[in-house]
This record gives C-alpha cells, sequence and structure tokens, in this order.
C-alpha cells in the first residue's frame, strides 16, 4: 500500500477506502465516494469557521504558528521589515518575485501616478456624518470605485494590472479623505514627490505650510508597519476577498468585501479595540480585576490570540521594538505600562499559558498609531491600507487557479422535514412564554 494514504474503514458498511494524501491534506471530494447506498450523497467534512480546512493550494505567504514563523513568498519577515519598504514588499507578494531596479522605478512611478480619485468620491464622502467610522466610510468608497472603472468587471489579465496599481496607490488617499473629513478639514490632495508612506502622511496632516516634510522616523514606522501588515495567508478578510472574487466581480468590489471583514473587533478591528481596553483599565493596580473579568469569560484580552499562532506573533515582537523609537518623536504612550504589566502576566498565567494565547500584531500597534496622532477609528483602516497589497495577489491567484471555482460550500441540515402550509389563525399558538 503506498505510505502517502489513508485508509479509513466506514463501520456502517464495512467497506475500507483508501484515499490518497497530498501536500499534508486529503481532498475533502475523495470523501463523497463513502456511501451506505447508492443513493447515498456521501460523506461531507463538517469544518465551521473552517478551523481545519485548506481552502487554496497558496505560494505567496506561509505562517509556521507553532514557532512563530511568517514569511513572504519565502523571505522572513524579520528581514523584510529591516531592509525592504512597503512598495517593494507589494511588489513581491504579487509577481512572487523582489523587483529589479528598474522594475521597482517602474512600479513605483506606476503606483504614484494613480494616487488620485475622481473629484465625484469626494462628494461621495462629504455625504457621510461628521462621525461616521472611517471604516465605514472606506467600505464604501472602495466599493463606489467599481463604478468608476467599469471597465474592471472584466477580471481577465488585459485590465486586471492597471485595477491592482489603482487599488494600491488609491486606497491611502481613500483612508486620508476619510480622516480629513472626520476633522472637518479640507482634502490634502497627493504630492507625487514624497514616498508612499510619506504621501499618506501629507495628506493626512499637511495643513498650511507649502510643502509637508514628513518626520523620517515616523515615515519609516509606518513602512515597517505596512510591510508587517501586507498579506497573513488565509486570515478572515482574505477569505472574504477570495470567496466574494470567486463569482468573477470586479476587484473593488471583492476588496469592499475584504475592508468589511477586517472592520470586525475580532480581526481588523481588535488594534481599536485595544486601545479601547487599555483606556478602560485605566491603571496598572486595576489590572488584577480585569484579569478576573477575563477568566471569568465576561472581557477578551484584545490582541491577544491567535488563529494560527500559538506562540508569539512575530510581527508583535518588531512593533514593540519599534514603539520606544516612535515614541522618542512622539510622546510616549501613557498607556503603554499598562499594556507591558499586561503582557507580563499574561504570559505567566496559566489560564493564557494553557490555551497559547499570545500578543498579536494588534496588540501593541494601536500604541504607535496614537502616539503618531491618530484616532482609534483609524486604526482598523491603517490595516487596511497595507493589507489591499496581500488581498489583491490573493485574488490574482485564485483567479489564475484553475481548480477554484465559485466559492459555494454545503451544509448538514438538520431543519424542520417536510410540513403542509396551515392558514393563519388555524395555526397552534405556541405553548406559553413563547416567542
Ligand atoms: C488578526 O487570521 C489572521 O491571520 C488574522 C490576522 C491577520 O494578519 O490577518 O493575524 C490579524 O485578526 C489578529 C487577531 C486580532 N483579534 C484579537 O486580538 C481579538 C482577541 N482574540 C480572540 O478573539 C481570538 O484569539 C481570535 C479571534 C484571534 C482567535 O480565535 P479562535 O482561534 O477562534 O480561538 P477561540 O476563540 O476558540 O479561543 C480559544 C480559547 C477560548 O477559551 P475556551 O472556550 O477554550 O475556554 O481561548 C480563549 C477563548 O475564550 N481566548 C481568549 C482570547 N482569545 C481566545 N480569552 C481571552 N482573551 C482572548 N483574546
Amino acid at each position: 500500500m503506498p505510505s502517502d494514504t489513508l485508509t479509513i474503514t466506514d463501520n456502517r458498511t464495512g467497506k475500507s477506502y483508501t484515499l490518497p494524501i497530498a501536500n499534508g491534506a486529503v481532498r475533502a471530494m475523495d470523501l463523497r465516494q463513502i456511501r451506505t447506498s447508492p443513493s447515498d450523497f456521501g460523506l461531507l467534512s463538517y469544518d465551521p469557521a473552517f478551523t481545519n480546512t485548506a481552502s487554496t493550494i497558496s505560494r505567496i505567504t506561509e505562517i509556521d504558528g507553532d514557532r512563530g514563523i511568517l514569511r513572504y513568498r519565502g523571505y522572513p519577515i524579520e528581514e523584510l521589515a529591516e531592509r525592504s519598504n512597503y512598495l517593494e514588499v507589494a511588489y513581491l507578494l504579487l509577481h512572487g518575485e523582489l523587483p529589479t531596479l528598474s522594475q521597482m522605478d517602474d512600479w513605483i512611478w506606476q503606483v504614484t501616478h494613480h494616487t488620485w480619485v475622481h473629484e465625484n468620491v469626494k462628494k461621495f464622502m462629504d455625504g457621510f456624518h461628521h462621525d461616521a467610522h472611517p471604516m465605514g466610510m472606506l467600505i464604501s468608497t472602495v466599493a463606489a470605485l467599481s463604478t468608476f472603472y467599469p471597465e474592471a468587471r472584466d477580471v481577465s489579465d488585459v485590465t486586471r494590472r492597471l485595477q491592482v496599481v489603482r487599488l494600491i496607490a488609491k486606497m491611502p488617499t481613500l483612508a486620508a479623505f476619510a480622516f480629513r473629513h472626520s476633522l472637518g478639514l479640507p482634502y490634502a490632495y497627493p504630492d507625487n514627490e514624497l514616498s508612499y508612506t510619506g504621501n499618506f502622511l501629507n495628506m493626512l496632516f499637511k495643513t498650511t505650510e507649502v510643502k509637508y516634510q514628513p518626520n523620517q522616523t515616523i515615515e519609516r514606522a509606518l513602512e515597517v508597519l505596512f510591510i508587517l501588515h501586507a498579506d497573513h495567508e488565509q486570515n478572515c478578510s482574505t477569505n472574504a476577498v477570495r470567496s466574494v472574487g470567486s463569482s468573477q466581480v470586479d476587484p473593488y468590489s471583492a476588496l469592499a468585501g475584504g475592508v468589511a471583514a477586517l472592520y470586525g473587533p475580532l480581526h481588523g478591528g481588535a488594534n481599536e479595540e485595544v486601545l479601547r481596553m487599555l483606556r478602560s483599565v485605566g491603571s496598572k493596580d486595576r489590572i488584577p480585576e480585569f484579569i478576573r473579568q477575563v477568566k471569568d469569560g465576561k472581557a477578551k484580552l484584545m490582541g491577544f490570540g491567535h488563529r494560527v499562532y500559538k506562540n508569539y506573533d512575530p510581527r508583535a515582537k518588531i512593533i514593540k521594538r519599534m514603539a520606544d523609537e516612535v515614541f522618542e518623536v512622539t510622546r510616549p504612550s501613557e498607556l503603554l505600562p499598562i499594556a507591558l504589566e499586561l503582557e507580563r502576566i499574561a504570559l505567566e498565567d496559566d489560564y493564557f499559558v494553557s490555551r497559547k494565547l499570545y500578543p498579536n500584531v494588534d496588540f501593541y500597534s494601536g500604541l504607535i498609531y496614537q502616539a503618531i496622532g491618530f484616532p482609534v477609528e483609524m486604526f482598523p483602516v491603517l490595516f487596511a491600507i497595507p493589507r489591499t497589497s496581500g488581498w489583491l495577489a490573493q485574488w490574482q491567484e485564485m483567479r489564475g487557479d484553475p481548480e477554484q471555482k465559485i466559492a459555494r460550500p454545503r451544509q448538514l441540515y438538520l431543519g424542520a422535514g417536510q410540513r403542509g402550509y396551515v392558514e393563519i389563525g388555524k395555526r397552534d399558538e405556541p405553548p406559553t412564554g413563547g416567542g
């Protein structure tokens, strides 16, 4: 019997089946042959939230959750954070190789010359309340971009690259417009002489100066944060982009689905919730009471835990180290001592250790964003900008994968059996106290 096979016996029939094992997995469709009768649909695999399901073969990002390893196209995240920049990493994710000098020059030119948005986008933005959450604005405006580029509905190779460039280029512009709208400030336009992150800072914070000069330390910190947030294999929002994109809708609509998924407090919205959690704890002497609430299931330690990492998130290590550099040019966060003490306790307390709950990418990033001057509502937006290149790389890979058809999972139906319609007035009243 070949070694890379799985032999299982269906005890309902006594029949045995041998399934091939490839890349550490069996194909779920191979279970369908396991039936109790010719009319039987065959076995399904039941995996709510896909906790043990590989939805695709990918060559973009590799994570080893037990060893705390993250690599983009084989390059360790630590090396990229130390030596690369965001646009180079975006190119790597999308093309599979680091760019040559000429490829990088062309890539920078492309992205730089697509940072502007149609003036009507401003009217769209102006329609939001002054206190509209910027993630709600971003979801809407990313989707609205699909109406400005109707040719994007052709998801073939021809226009795909241009839409990819447009989305990477325009996401910071939309984010900055949402930020300025929330402050009641006029929109600041892109400055094509600045770097990707320098221009983002310009569109956020430019006031009356003729030319905005980004702070070099903050500009580099954003570059590193953007690199760290660029991709993370099949996370919730990437799964959303792949699933929505599998219907062959345009990439703007598919990415709007990704932004919506990222907005959730269990995903990209966690960095916002971390700051709220630290503020609600308020002081180190109130930490023991908060930890008790977490253990009683009345609160979550936001910024801790991960579906894949059962070790320290390698991104959190880098962000934690970088925080000190940012605090030297801004102001140390008054919440940092609370965060450090929470982390110290969590890394010793058996409740967290037994559940392998370590700080994730969201635990320290918010402290840096706060020190730079962002309101907490902007934190998930700062996650969405860099994740755009990861979403697009994954969307492209899905579009090019002959095995990827429209995503359409099955279910296990345990609802009511067939029953006849009864006219209203003749239906039995529910037992007293029924809903
Ligand atoms: C991101 O997937 C990705 O790659 C995401 C991401 C990316 O780059 O795309 O890495 C970005 O989303 C990071 C995660 C940010 N979210 C948070 O920090 C929110 C707090 N974390 C949790 O909600 C939770 O850890 C998740 C959502 C991140 C993971 O949830 P899982 O894998 O479904 O684990 P679980 O909820 O089943 O928890 C297992 C146990 C449970 O206890 P028991 O029921 O077994 O007693 O651990 C407990 C949970 O109650 N637990 C926590 C906890 N996280 C899990 N208890 C307290 N605080 C927490 N943060």
